[in-house]
């Protein structure tokens, strides 16, 4: 035997001196839940360890990240059913729950990364992305709406708009909406490939934004489609989109791979409520070694050709060192 792929593994220095992929701090993003009131710190029961924060507690959470050297945040906030709509006209109200924690954050971090989601269902009584008529989800009526609401986020100092809707031409209208507003420095993250899947469960129950009816296949992507994907790609590239997301990331590392291969714009993953959920149950059970499964989980997404990981698990690798 000439080769002996083995040589190259025999030592921790050599291991780590061929190591192809690496996870830093910069290639993270936070996402972080939020609540009205005061020094509320709610578990997800669905996602231990992660919390719903009232605005001076997410403050303390920011400040604490940035110590880690974690400086992305995206926000999701947690709408009493009171203040829900058919419109979502609560999502763009001036001193809304989440208009207020974007402005506190910048205001309290400007070096703060502060992503922010564009999409009707957290406000929504019907529980889905687009305006709801006899069962149908409308696409263009629900388009000025999250025109509304990017708007109201660069307004109130996001850096990065992320909108997770999927209605068809949604990048393109939140392009021109900002653009002719004075807000063509801010960004536009968008969920090229989300697929309908059943891994947003846990997500749903910490914000209670599942859909009153049906389920969202009209627009969410069908998981058995990879070449679909390209055409989002596309569209969102045409449209003006500065980053990709594939939604969910394991079950969809493929998906990440395909969008790396197509496109020079950056790659981002997010690492769903579903994929920590079922980490998190194995590793109580006493099934899984945390630090392991969690590491090889992130440095998998980033294999695939993810630059920016959305984890729920941004925090702890940090915290405990693990990376
Ligand atoms: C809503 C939205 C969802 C997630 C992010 N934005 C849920 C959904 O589409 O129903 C899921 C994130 C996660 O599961 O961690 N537009």
């Amino acid at each position: 035997m000439l080769q002996r792929p083995r040589r190259n593994r025999k030592s921790e220095v050599i291991r780590q001196m061929v190591q192809e992929t690496h996870v830093t701090a910069a290639n993270l993003i936070f996402p972080l839940f939020i609540i009205e009131g005061n020094n509320q710190k709610s578990e997800v029961s669905s996602m231990p360890g992660i919390y719903r924060h009232s605005i001076d507690n997410l403050l303390r959470e920011v400040e604490s990240c940035l110590k880690l050297g974690l400086k992305s945040f995206d926000l999701f906030p947690n709408v009493a059913e009171v203040l829900k709509d058919k419109f979502a006209t609560e999502s763009y109200r001036e001193e809304t729950l989440y208009l207020r924690a974007i402005r506190e954050v910048k205001k309290e971090f400007p070096e703060a990364c502060v992503i922010t989601d564009v999409a009707m269902d957290p406000y929504s009584s019907d529980g889905h992305d687009g305006i709801v008529e006899n069962g149908v989800i409308l696409n263009d009526e629900t388009l000025a709406i999250l025109g509304k609401m990017a708007l109201a986020h660069a307004q109130a100092g996001a850096d990065i708009i992320a909108p997770s809707d999927m209605m068809d031409g949604r990048v393109g209208y939140i392009r021109n909406v900002l653009d002719d507003n004075g807000f063509s420095d801010v960004s536009i993250m968008s969920y090229t490939a989300k697929y309908a899947s059943a891994f947003y469960g846990p997500f749903r129950d910490a914000l209670n934004s599942a859909p009153k009816f049906g389920d969202k296949k009209t627009y969410q992507m069908n998981p058995a489609n990879q070449r679909e994907a390209l055409i989002e790609a596309d569209l969102d590239e045409a449209e003006g989109a500065d980053f990709l997301m594939v939604k969910p990331a394991l079950a969809y590392l493929d998906v990440i791979k395909l969008l790396k291969d197509n496109t020079e714009l950056p790659v981002a993953a997010y690492n769903v409520s579903g994929e920590y959920a079922m980490l998190k149950a194995a590793v109580q059970k006493g099934w899984l070694n945390e630090q392991r499964a969690t590491t090889e989980v992130l440095t998998s997404i980033r294999r695939a050709g993810a630059t920016a990981i959305l984890t729920y698990h941004a925090k702890e690798v940090l915290e405990n060192k693990w990376l």
